[in-house]
């Protein structure tokens, strides 16, 4: 399954940093899931929540867009860019 980080291309995604090239090492890619998406995007893997408690602003909505994959679900859910 592709992870979101691939739709990079996309206009929405512009604007996400990604300097380790999507491979859940950096967390620049780390986005703030709408609480009302959370559901949609799964959990975040042992590797992501690591990584994440390296960054600033974390929070119960945090994960690195990188590792979420694309799906129908996921189709309409908000993101925003923490970087
Ligand atoms: S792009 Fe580096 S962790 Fe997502």
């Amino acid at each position: 399954m592709a992870a979101l980080w691939n739709w990079q291309s996309t206009t929405i995604f512009q604007s996400i940093d990604g300097d380790c090239g999507g491979v859940c090492s950096c967390a620049t890619c780390h986005v703030h899931v709408a609480a009302q998406d959370m559901a949609k995007t799964g959990t975040a893997s042992e590797i992501e929540s690591d990584m994440l408690e390296l960054d600033d602003n974390v929070n119960e909505y945090s994960r690195l867009c990188c590792q979420i994959d694309i799906s129908d679900d996921i189709d309409g859910i908000t993101l925003k860019v923490v970087g």
